[in-house]
């Protein structure tokens, strides 16, 4: 009995220990920046990447997840009209794990006082995201339906994220993450012509030679689904997130 009672002790102690210390961690990065200080925006970019060997084990006693790999468990978009409309469409992602924001480093930082936001430009060697998908659309007077797997890798991407709070403290967050460069990128989906494997291997071979050309039209795609994804994400983490323990006037 004593024994048992002494490594449910270890196990309960052992945590709270690693979760302190986390947190202790947190307020030594930002222990120089003060928010009236002229180099405050300079002092946040530094602890930024400072944060970066967090990222895979998030601040658990403050409700902040993991962010490598960052999960979401459902992204939808919509454009016009599924069912009728001329380029209409629905695609949801279920299931995304996002990977690499270990290695990213954060390039820019800037304060908005007056908007209630912040804005960052972060720099990814190589970023990669996988999971399901359902597509939904009307093509040639026809529905089309279809699901299966993809994933994409990003090489030397870079993105701005622009993070506003709405209202006071405990306000909602909204995220939007714009693509600013990405130097080449590989993606597969599977399934797309339901099964056809010819279709799909061309599929694959224009989409990896030719993402350049199609890449203005897909582009605003990619930032609405992954500004819905980090809104969310950003909700969950950092809503309540208590800033003013950790910068100080
Ligand atoms: C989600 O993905 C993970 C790995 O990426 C997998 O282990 C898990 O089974 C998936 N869950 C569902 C519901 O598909
Ligand atoms: C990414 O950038 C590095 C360093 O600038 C370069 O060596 C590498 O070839 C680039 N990779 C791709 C896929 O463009
Ligand atoms: C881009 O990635 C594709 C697929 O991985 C690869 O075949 C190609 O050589 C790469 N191009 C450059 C410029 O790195
Ligand atoms: C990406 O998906 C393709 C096709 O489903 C698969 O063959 C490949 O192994 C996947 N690559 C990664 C890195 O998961
Ligand atoms: C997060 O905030 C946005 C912006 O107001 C809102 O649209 C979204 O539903 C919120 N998500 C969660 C999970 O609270």
């Amino acid at each position: 009995m004593q024994v048992i009672l002494g490594v449910i002790f270890a196990i309960i102690f052992g945590c709270v220990t690693v979760f302190g210390q986390v947190e202790e961690q947190v307020v030594d990065i930002f222990s120089d920046c003060r928010k009236s200080a002229p180099d405050f925006d300079k002092c946040i970019h530094r602890a930024f990447n400072d944060l970066r060997p967090l990222f895979p084990i998030g601040i658990p006693e403050l409700n902040v997840a993991p962010f490598d790999p960052h999960r979401s468990p459902y992204v939808e978009q919509r454009r016009g009209d599924a069912r009728g409309g001329i380029g209409g469409f629905r695609l949801i992602l279920t299931n995304v794990s996002e990977h690499g924001w270990t290695n990213s480093e954060v390039t820019k930082y800037k304060t908005d006082v007056e908007n209630n936001r912040i804005v960052y430009s972060q720099f990814f060697p190589e970023k990669s995201l996988d999971g399901e998908y359902m597509f939904k659309a009307q093509a040639f007077g026809n529905p089309a339906n279809t699901k299966g797997i993809w994933n994409l890798t990003l090489y030397n991407y870079s993105q701005t994220t622009s993070v506003t709070r709405i209202g006071g403290p405990g306000g909602l967050l909204k995220v939007r993450v714009e693509i600013d460069k990405i130097e080449n990128l590989s993606m597969h989906i599977s399934n797309f012509f339901g099964g056809r494997t010819v279709l799909e291997n061309i599929a694959d071979v224009v989409i990896n030679s030719m993402w350049q050309t199609g890449f203005p039209i897909i582009r605003p795609l990619i930032n609405d689904l992954v500004s819905t994804a980090f809104t969310d994400i950003f909700n969950e983490s950092f809503r309540y997130f208590p800033l003013d323990r950790f910068i100080k006037d």
